[in-house]
């Protein structure tokens, strides 16, 4: 009863997918590993017309089962939809299928998850609207399993047109963020936030370590302890962001000064034989700003030894 019911909707979707830049758009997905293939499924279970190419054809049978239609052709593959998500190895590899294929992309709309930098991103999109296509970067915060839920976090820049266009066929995958027309920001914010995530992952290491060196159990001490202190520091972010922002960076709550008078936090971890070098850095540079006489300022104007200096 409920496939009956299933296959009739799936119909009507078909029809529906007629109209460009709908919300039921066909779409073709260009490189079906781990990631694609996910997003390729996310497509076909949303009811979108989904043509799928995979150097590898093989890989495109459980697709195909699915209900997605296989194109042999890259052309054909390119040919089937008005927008094409290309999400393969790296930039050489999507270079690769696409560069043969140049006269052909005239009126689409390139959207390139394949994770690259910024330079890559401005040389392809330069690259894809040469060819007469308009380009979306894009920048996937997600494994493949978190696809389709809100927790799927995908950054886009390029072609303002093309992301309001297919605005909601891009949300079937996730929660999304346009960050202006510029290609090389999604990448370069892909990055920002993967080091915000490795600093933190860094501090979560060293208190377990720390913790964990008189016996403390790391699940006990991080779901009780760390996370709800954690959260809280977090909560103080957005003010030492409009610091940043101001250059105001008076302290209120506690000074540099007061923070790195001593390096309790390395000598205590010494003393307990735990290395100290996940913290060392932030210490340092903490140091070195109460040396050149900021030592009043809130922790966040350390930000200013390490940032491009705005030119003058
Ligand atoms: N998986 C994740 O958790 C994740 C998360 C965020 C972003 N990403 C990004 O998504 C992209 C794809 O990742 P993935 O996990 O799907 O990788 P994967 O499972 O290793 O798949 C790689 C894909 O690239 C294709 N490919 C590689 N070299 C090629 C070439 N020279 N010509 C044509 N196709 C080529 C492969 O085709 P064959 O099948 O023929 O080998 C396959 O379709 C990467 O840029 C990755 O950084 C992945």
């Amino acid at each position: 009863m409920n496939t009956n019911l299933k296959k009739t909707s799936h119909v009507n979707h078909h029809h529906d997918a007629k109209v460009n830049g709908s919300i039921l758009a066909p779409v073709t997905v260009i490189g079906l590993g781990a990631m694609g293939s996910k997003l390729a499924r996310t497509f076909v279970n949303n009811g979108h017309v989904t043509t799928v190419w995979n150097r590898t054809p093989e890989k495109a049978a459980e697709l195909v089962g699915l209900g997605a239609s296989g194109a042999t052709e890259i052309a054909d593959a390119i040919a089937a939809s008005p927008i094409l998500i290309i999400c393969v190895l790296d930039y050489d590899a999507a270079r690769h299928i696409l560069e043969p294929m140049r006269e052909k992309l005239s009126g689409k709309v390139v959207v390139n998850l394949t994770t690259g930098t910024p330079e890559e991103a401005r040389t392809m999109g330069t690259w894809i609207r040469n060819h007469g296509a308009e380009y979306l970067d894009g920048g996937i915060m997600a494994v493949p399993s978190l696809i389709a839920t809100p927790h799927a976090v995908i950054l886009y820049s390029g072609s303002q047109t093309a992301y309001e266009t297919y605005k909601q066929v891009l949300e079937r995958l996730g929660t999304s963020h346009y960050l202006g027309s510029d290609p090389a920001l999604a990448p370069l914010n892909d990055l920002a936030l993967l080091s915000g995530m490795y600093g933190m992952f860094g501090g979560f290491i060293h208190a377990v370590a720390l913790a964990g060196s008189e016996g403390t159990k790391a699940e006990d001490f991080t779901t009780t302890l760390l996370m709800p202190f954690l959260q809280a520091m977090i909560s103080t972010m957005p003010e030492m962001a409009k610091q940043i922002d101001t250059g105001d960076y008076s302290a209120k709550d506690a000074s540099l000064a007061m923070q790195a008078a001593h390096d309790t936090i390395g000598e205590v971890s010494r003393v307990q034989g735990v290395s100290a070098e996940t913290f060392a850095p932030i210490f340092e540079l903490m140091k070195r700003r109460v040396e050149e006489g900021y030592g009043g300022d809130d922790f966040a104007s350390v930000i200013e030894l390490i940032r491009k200096r705005p030119s003058s």
